[in-house]
């Protein structure tokens, strides 16, 4: 019994040793893991802070980071595409033109429209808006090679309608339902002076254009500056102003416009069909890498700038524009209203370099031309 009793005394004293070591390890060992912790995370994280700051050292990394940046552009440009959509489609609500009806601002256009059925594309191809890069992409989802297309003698357009006839409208609704689709636009007036200096400034010799160039001339040059300026070599193709002057009465006589000057929303009737895509000229060069993208069309095609060493530069603008009268750019915006108005376009830096008009009825004649029940309306907007 005695024997026992001391083992038990002997067990539990054992016990409360072993207790004791366990407490006081306890007591010693977290405080120092504690600090140790600390330290270490307070010696590791500057080391951490500097291999984050490097990535840039790491190819890797800066691959990585390139592709983020690009899935960023891309989402950017989408909600850009989208907004420029919803506002063409409120837009078009607004004005009444995307109602069906018996004009050319109401009748759906196809002509003007390539549909690839091949690669689901489809695109309505408004001159003087990049058309030239994609006449060519479009000759190379044709098929054709580029140095065939660079030696061939044949205008772009007639090979790519080789093998694009122009669409039915029913042919192009159905284009429309499984296609990617888009139309590139550019500010109304840049476009239009990008189509005066390339056809009438820099016409080439017997072609339409010159010889359109030179009635404009003996229609339109005052005689009485002529002797003004008697001595000095005129130019032999119309001006800014007097091509403006022709382009106004032509409007107002309700003549045929030529393609390169036609206001969009005739020419692609946008608000008869449903595009998925508005590329603008000022953000080209993210506006179609998008839309290859979308297309899936990058094994085949990349983004091309194209004639652009014609493109109209903010110093030439200033140059034609300001030898218009205000009421000439008021009537140019009359002109070219709907476009302004689908694309989100303004006058604004435009209007402020037009000359100031030597009677001033004639600027109040052009402000009220807006209102145009009191004027008998040009043809193109019947
Ligand atoms: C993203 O867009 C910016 C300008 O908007 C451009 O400078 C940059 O190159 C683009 N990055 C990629 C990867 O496309
Ligand atoms: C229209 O243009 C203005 C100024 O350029 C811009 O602030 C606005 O976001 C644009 N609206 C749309 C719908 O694109
Ligand atoms: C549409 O206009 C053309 C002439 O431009 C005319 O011949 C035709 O009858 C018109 N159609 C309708 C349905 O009004
Ligand atoms: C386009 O698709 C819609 C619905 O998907 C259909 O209702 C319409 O008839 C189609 N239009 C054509 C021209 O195929």
């Amino acid at each position: 019994m005695r024997l026992r009793k001391r083992r038990r005394n002997q067990v539990s004293g054992w016990r409360a040793i072993r207790r004791c070591v366990v407490f006081f390890t306890a007591v010693c060992v977290i405080p120092v893991l504690l600090v140790l912790l600390v330290a270490t995370d307070h010696y590791m994280r500057p080391v951490q802070h500097t291999t984050f700051l490097r990535p840039q050292f790491d190819e890797s990394d800066r691959i990585l980071s390139d592709s983020m940046q690009y899935s960023h552009n891309l989402t950017m440009v989408g909600m850009r595409m989208e907004k420029r959509r919803r506002h063409l489609k409120k837009s078009c609500h607004n004005l009444g033109l995307d109602r069906n009806g018996n004009d050319t601002l109401h009748r759906p256009n196809p002509w003007e429209f390539l549909v690839d059925k091949k690669h689901h594309l489809v695109w309505c191809n408004v001159f003087k808006a990049a058309s030239t890069s994609w006449m060519y992409n479009f000759n190379i989802l044709a098929g054709y090679k580029p140095k065939f297309l660079k030696k061939s003698k044949l205008v772009p357009m007639t090979l790519a309608r080789q093998k694009y006839p122009r669409p039915s409208l029913q042919g192009l609704k159905e284009a429309f339902n499984n296609s990617v689709s888009f139309v590139i636009v550019r500010h109304p007036l840049e476009r239009l002076l990008s189509a005066y200096r390339d056809k009438l400034q820099f016409a080439l010799p017997h072609t339409h254009h010159q010889k359109l160039g030179n009635e404009i001339v003996a229609k339109y040059r005052n005689k009485l500056r002529n002797k003004e300026h008697r001595g000095k070599p005129q130019q032999r193709w119309p001006t800014f102003p007097e091509f403006v002057e022709y382009l106004v009465d032509s409007v107002k006589s309700g003549e045929r416009l030529d393609m390169h000057w036609t206001p969009i929303t005739e020419f692609c009737t946008p608000c008869m069909f449903d595009f998925q895509m508005i590329a603008h000229t000022e953000t080209l060069q993210e506006d179609q890498t998008y839309l290859i993208k979308k297309a899936k069309l990058e094994h085949l095609i990349e983004p091309q700038w194209k004639n652009a060493g014609k493109g109209t530069t903010s110093g030439q603008i200033t140059k034609y524009y300001s030898q218009l009268t205000r009421s000439q750019i008021l009537h140019l915006y009359h002109i070219y209203r709907y476009d302004f108005e689908l694309f989100n376009y303004s006058l604004s830096g435009f209007l402020e370099l037009g000359q100031q008009d030597k009677d001033p009825s004639t600027l109040l004649a052009a402000i009220t031309l807006k209102d145009f029940q009191r004027l008998p309306l040009p043809q193109v907007y019947k």
